[in-house]
């Protein structure tokens, strides 16, 4: 048996294989395809103070090497999904970690307050990088804001608090300090690029929006050398997300420092990735003789690199 565990902070995650959120709804849309408790841990669609319907069409443009997608956060409000979507969520046995997002910085904390005393809720990713939404990338393009966030609803709640990162910043790695400094157990990396596609018959946007949020194949070396950058000036642990689609995709991601990952876009085309990701994990391992899959975190081999 491979060990396949791996820790965030407090929060012990049976393998390193998330969902990212936003592709993977509330998990009971995906209850027939996959074995939901065998997914470290399952990450919910955005959730804010109040409903929000999103942007209006167009949000989705599917491109070769990746999706842009322009999607505005919709969702039921905090009150609404504790009515409709915790009750599935609390039967799983994984992890649940509900993503919040807030319209400004009291909608972060105003969501966490509101869901403290809902069980089977195992932590937080504050989605500080919504490149979709007005001001959304705001709480991770600026470190006092960022650390400001993360420091309120730390104060807020004892359970692990992941901070979700744009990558459309200069520094990421000064934006994952001030998550550090303000309390998060763990950063995310990276939401999507901001893109754009242009229709050449009207010359019009593609998007509603004009731009969005480009993920899929795509970003992965992106992702991975931020997500390297990340791990080496951080303490704390560093989730990858960024173009995940097949096993090996998410050993390079282990072996740059992270200690887990989101899978995200393939949910999309492939949904049950999740599974399939997690057996070439075994197999990897198996065939490489890794005991335990957390020997392989951050074992990048650096000597001859120039730079
Ligand atoms: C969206 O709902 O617009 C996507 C969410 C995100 O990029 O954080």
């Amino acid at each position: 048996m491979i060990d396949l565990s791996v820790h965030i902070g407090s929060l012990a995650l049976q393998n390193p294989v998330m969902t990212a959120s936003g592709t993977f709804g509330y998990a009971d849309e995906f209850k027939e395809i996959c074995d939901l408790n065998d997914i470290g841990a399952i990450i919910t669609k955005t959730v804010t103070p109040h409903p929000r319907p999103g942007n209006p069409p167009r949000r989705i443009v599917e491109l070769p090497y990746g999706m842009l997608n322009s999607i505005g956060l919709p969702n039921v409000g905090v009150e609404s999904f504790i009515i409709e979507k915790m009750p599935f969520l609390q039967t799983l046995k994984t992890n649940v970690i509900i993503n919040v997002a807030g319209t400004d910085e009291e909608g972060f904390v105003f969501c966490v307050q509101r869901l403290e005393d809902v069980s089977g809720i195992a932590g937080y990713e504050l989605n500080f990088s919504c490149p979709n939404v007005k001001g959304g990338t705001s709480f991770s393009s600026d470190p006092g804001i960022a650390e400001r966030v993360t420091r309120n609803v730390r104060k807020t709640t004892r359970r692990p608090i992941i901070a979700k990162l744009t990558p459309n910043v200069t520094s990421i790695s000064e934006i994952g300090r001030a998550c550090e400094n303000g309390g998060a157990d763990a950063v995310s990396a990276i939401n999507t690029v901001v893109g754009m596609a242009i229709d050449i018959k009207t010359r019009r946007p593609r998007l509603s929006t004009g731009t969005g949020g480009y993920s899929g194949p795509a970003i992965k070396p992106i992702a991975l050398a931020k997500v390297f950058e990340l791990s080496r000036c951080l303490s704390i642990p560093v989730i990858a997300i960024g173009g995940i689609a097949c096993a090996e995709d998410a050993i390079e991601f282990l072996i740059a420092g992270a200690t887990a990952f989101q899978v995200g876009t393939v949910n999309f085309y492939e949904p049950d990735a999740t599974m399939t990701i997690k057996k070439g994990l075994e197999y990897y391992c198996q065939k490489n003789n890794i005991q335990k899959i957390a020997d392989l975190i951050g074992s990048i081999q650096l000597k001859e690199m120039a730079k």
